[in-house]
């Protein structure tokens, strides 16, 4: 039974909302160790065909089942397709992002802990070598980490309760915003350093010899799950829509925001890293050990000023850890809501509890459960590498094939052109890369995952 639905009231609102969901730890912390394994400026290049060429033609795809059922994933499939098996797909798509969900807690309680230990000046009262050893200390210790998880959780719980328009709209109209005005200061003082132009010239100069087939594979995963596609979490968006809203022009709005998110990024964090003459290809500790390690190393002797550039970054990292989790809940509480009349109250502690139980065994699984092993991978790795690697892959591919296949073409028009009045003339293009080319791509990111 489909109850009346919320809407965003503008634009700005479904474009905040959407980029909010996109641009995260996907963009800030991931994006910038990714980019720097394979090898700076060439891999930016091939991440913007693959955002522009691939990821965006799934997110139209999302975003047009979302609008033209006005359900949740489980119910869309159901109204559009009736009587088939496509709506197990759609539950298929609401279980990834709360798994998701569950370990992006975790991480997004670490930057709760970093902001508090920058605005305690922790950062500054010890050597900067202890620093990079802090990170490890800290991800393996029992408690810290839970009670970290716990904050995050219970805040992505608080926004996601207040409504889609008292809660997500009004949160991402002002983080978003905050969060731009939050990574220039960081882009800034990370030019100002002495040595930033090397990392400036990395950022710039490609070098085409280090893209591998992996790098491209990477690419693409990175294009998944930076623009947030094949969990739901767009075609829950896209379902609260309007109708005359044009879903191409809210789509590109919501790509190029993620792109120019990542590759401000990339300028806060590269420059910074030559300045201090660290080396780019660090990993995953890049933003947690290396960042703090230079606001240290670069501020001593001023306490202050380190200590407002770090809690500046960290409270970035917060923002947009935060609006892209509510989007994540906000799959599965729309589920529950539409489709089981559960009150959105129980439905989102419900799932928030569910998730944070999981998230507790991803946080212990850097300490006392790391001896316990899935496949080879403690139970973070195992999760991240499962949804990054194969659930979003395989929401893409199911919505894709959705849009392209199963959908009739007069169907699919009528909602990307709004009944005929927008975007007529693209709408060819867009539908062959529905159709044949995001598949296509998608298996061929399974095979090299597999094979690779
Ligand atoms: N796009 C988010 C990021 O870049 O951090 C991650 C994400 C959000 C993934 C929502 C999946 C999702 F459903």
């Amino acid at each position: 039974m489909i109850k009346q639905r919320e809407n965003f009231g503008s634009r700005f609102a479904v474009i905040a909302a959407m980029a909010g969901s996109a641009v995260g730890l996907g963009n800030i912390w991931r994006f910038p160790f990714v980019l720097g394994e394979y090898g700076g400026a060439a891999f930016i290049l091939v991440y913007m065909m693959a955002s522009l060429v691939l990821a965006l033609p799934i997110f139209y795809a999302e975003s047009i089942i979302g609008r033209r059922s006005r359900c949740d994933t489980f119910g869309a499939m159901k109204k559009l397709a009736p009587g088939t098996a496509w709506r197990w797909a759609g539950l298929l798509t609401i279980v990834s992002p709360l798994l998701i969900l569950s370990y992006y807690s975790v991480v997004g309680g670490w930057s709760v802990e970093y902001l508090f230990k920058s605005l305690s000046f922790s950062f500054t009262e010890v050597p900067a070598e202890k620093i990079p050893d802090f990170f490890g200390r800290f991800i393996s210790s029992p408690w810290q980490p839970i009670f970290a998880h716990t904050a995050f959780m219970l805040i992505v719980a608080g926004i996601v309760l207040a409504g889609v328009s008292n809660g997500i709209e009004l949160f991402s109209k002002l983080a978003m915003p905050a969060l731009l005005v939050l990574i220039l200061v960081i882009v800034g003082y990370s030019l100002t350093l002495p040595g930033s132009m090397k990392g400036v010239e990395y950022l710039l100069k490609p070098d085409f010899s280090r893209l591998t087939p992996q790098a491209y594979a990477a690419a693409v995963g990175q294009a998944f799950f930076s623009l947030s596609l094949g969990v739901g979490t767009i075609l829950t968006y896209s379902s609260y829509v309007k109708k005359d809203e044009n879903l191409m022009v809210s789509g590109l709005g919501t790509a190029v925001s993620d792109l120019v998110f990542a590759v401000i990024s990339a300028f806060a964090v590269m420059p910074a890293v030559f300045a201090a003459g660290l080396q780019p290809g660090a990993g995953p500790g890049l933003v947690f050990e290396t960042l703090p390690y230079i606001f240290n190393k670069m501020g001593e002797g001023l306490p202050m000023l380190s200590t407002l550039i770090s809690s500046v970054f960290f409270a970035a990292i917060l923002a947009a850890a935060l609006t892209s989790a509510i989007s994540m809940l906000e799959v599965g509480v729309a589920f529950l809501t539409d489709e089981k009349g559960m009150k959105r109250r129980s439905a989102t502690l419900l799932l928030a509890f569910l998730c944070w139980v999981v998230g507790v065994l991803c946080s212990l699984s850097f300490g006392s459960l790391s001896r316990i092993k899935v496949l080879g991978l403690s139970f973070f790795d195992f999760l991240d590498h499962l949804c990054s690697d194969w659930l979003l892959p395989l929401g893409g591919l199911i919505f894709t094939l959705f849009v392209g296949w199963k959908m009739s073409k007069a169907d699919v028009r009528d909602e990307f052109t709004n009944g005929g009045t927008r975007n007529v003339r693209i709408f060819g293009a867009v539908y062959f890369l529905m159709r044949y080319v995001a598949p296509v791509g998608i298996v061929v990111i399974f095979l090299t995952n597999l094979f690779l």
